[in-house]
């Protein structure tokens, strides 16, 4: 099995490509099934996590083709053939259930298997399905499936205040309502770039949504969408983990692609981490000419700081002069990073949601692994700036979520390989 190993190298410099977002384009993928015309999507981003949704779509009835080295997908769904998406693949990828809603509308009925627990938490699946049922669908669970059916007459639509804010639900929420015979709103929808994503592509294709970017979304059901030709935002968490590598080395790195507007709140953080952070509308700056500062962070939904950058945040706060305290207030279980990183030399203690990061001067490489694909990152960085060799085991984590990563590291003068052990 592959594992990356990595070498404190001294400063990152240079320019770093941003690809497409992994979480845009693993709900752009799904809103094929809306339509029986042709669906391509453009600056799609090479994860396995994408080849997953592409395998689920192709056991549905889709066609889907990669091109251009997998930066375009040319989708289409002239029939959904297969109303079922199976526990084999939804176990590999709990976004696989981002296919419920677009089928449900289309198909008139959708059985999707339920995705259990994973590394940083219970992640119920319960938010989806009161938002379809809200909208008159009819849910069933049994043996370890959800189906959903539309009423006689069609899905009338209908209103859903979400209790939690939710991502996946809004975007499974928005899917199903776009075809229902009536007007659907939702209130305390998640409002992360990634939804304005959806909802900019499912205008494209002639659904009739208001309130794009708030947390109250009104989507009038149309009878039917039409095809579109759409490109994939940038990956504002692969731009903020870039980040942090060049931060933590004391480098500057331009992140081409990136937007600032989108990430806001992890440009805050490096500010008040004492990074020096500038942009123009095609990309974001990052250095760290100065010494590292701690802060105080908390995660939260969109504009919040994002949970999917705490742990890369964490690894470089580890070289910061003082204790920083993060609370983390999306996932019940996101510290799994923090026993690996302490053998690496990190002072971390952890109650609860709370982790409390003392910097120290020196990070020593290890042996290390992690469970999620974001903790493996702050594996890496830690890595970039820890004396000695770190060996980073589980690689098919960072193949999941970053397109390249040795390479796109390699380009700033990071000594990293892909190693086959
Ligand atoms: N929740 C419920 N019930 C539900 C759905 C969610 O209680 O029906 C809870 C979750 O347990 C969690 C909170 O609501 O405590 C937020 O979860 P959300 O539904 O927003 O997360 P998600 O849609 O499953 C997406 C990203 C995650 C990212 C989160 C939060 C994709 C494919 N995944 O997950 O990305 O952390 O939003 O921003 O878009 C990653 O890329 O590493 C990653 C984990």
């Amino acid at each position: 099995m592959d594992s990356i190993l990595v070498k404190g190298n001294g400063a990152l410099n240079g320019v770093i490509p941003i690809a497409g977002a992994k979480n845009a384009c693993l709900t752009l993928m799904p809103a094929t099934l809306l339509s029986d015309e042709p669906l391509t999507l453009t600056n799609a981003p090479r994860l396995s996590d994408i080849r997953t949704m592409t395998q689920l779509l192709g056991s549905l009835g889709a066609e889907v083709a990669s091109l251009q080295d997998g930066q375009v997908l040319a989708m289409s769904s002239h029939a959904i053939t297969n109303h079922t998406a199976d526990y084999d693949i939804v176990r590999k990828m709990r976004a696989s259930i981002l296919v419920l809603g677009p089928m449900l509308a289309r198909a008139g009925e959708a059985t999707v298997s339920m995705p259990g627990g994973c590394a940083i938490g219970n992640r119920p699946i319960d938010l989806h399905l009161k938002a379809l049922e809200a909208f008159g669908a009819k849910i069933e669970l049994a043996a370890g499936y959800v189906k959903a059916v539309q009423p006689d007459g069609g899905m009338p639509g209908g209103d859903f205040d979400f209790p939690v804010v939710s991502v996946g639900a809004t975007e499974n929420a928005l899917m199903a309502a776009v075809l229902a015979n009536g007007t659907s709103r939702l209130f305390n929808a998640a409002r992360e770039p990634e939804i304005v994503d959806l909802c900019n592509m499912l205008v494209a294709m002639g659904a009739e949504i208001e309130g794009i970017g708030t947390s109250s979304l009104i989507i009038h059901g149309v009878k039917r969408l039409h095809g579109a030709t759409y490109r994939v935002m940038p990956d504002r968490i692969e731009a903020g983990s870039y980040a942090c590598a060049a931060a933590i080395t004391g480098g500057e790195v331009r992140l081409e692609g990136a937007r600032a507007d989108e990430m806001m709140a992890t440009i805050h953080a490096l500010q008040a981490i004492g990074c020096d952070v500038s942009w123009d509308a095609k990309s974001v700056t990052v250095g760290a000419s100065g010494p590292l500062k701690a802060t105080n962070l908390t995660t939260a939904p969109y504009p919040g700081l994002a949970t999917d950058m705490q742990a890369q945040l964490m690894a470089l706060l580890c070289k910061a002069e003082g204790a920083s305290v993060l609370k983390e207030t999306i996932f019940e279980n996101r510290f799994m990073h923090v026993p690996e990183l302490t053998r690496m030399g990190a002072d971390i203690t952890t109650e609860g949601r709370t982790a409390v990061v003392k910097g120290v001067s020196r990070l020593t490489g290890a042996e290390v692994m992690a469970t999620d694909l974001r903790a493996s990152m702050s594996l890496v960085i830690a890595g970039l700036a820890a004396e000695g060799e770190t060996t980073v085991r589980r690689l098919y984590h960072l193949d999941r979520g970053y397109e390249r990563l040795e390479e796109k590291l390699q380009l700033v003068g990071a000594d990293i390989e892909r190693v086959d052990d």
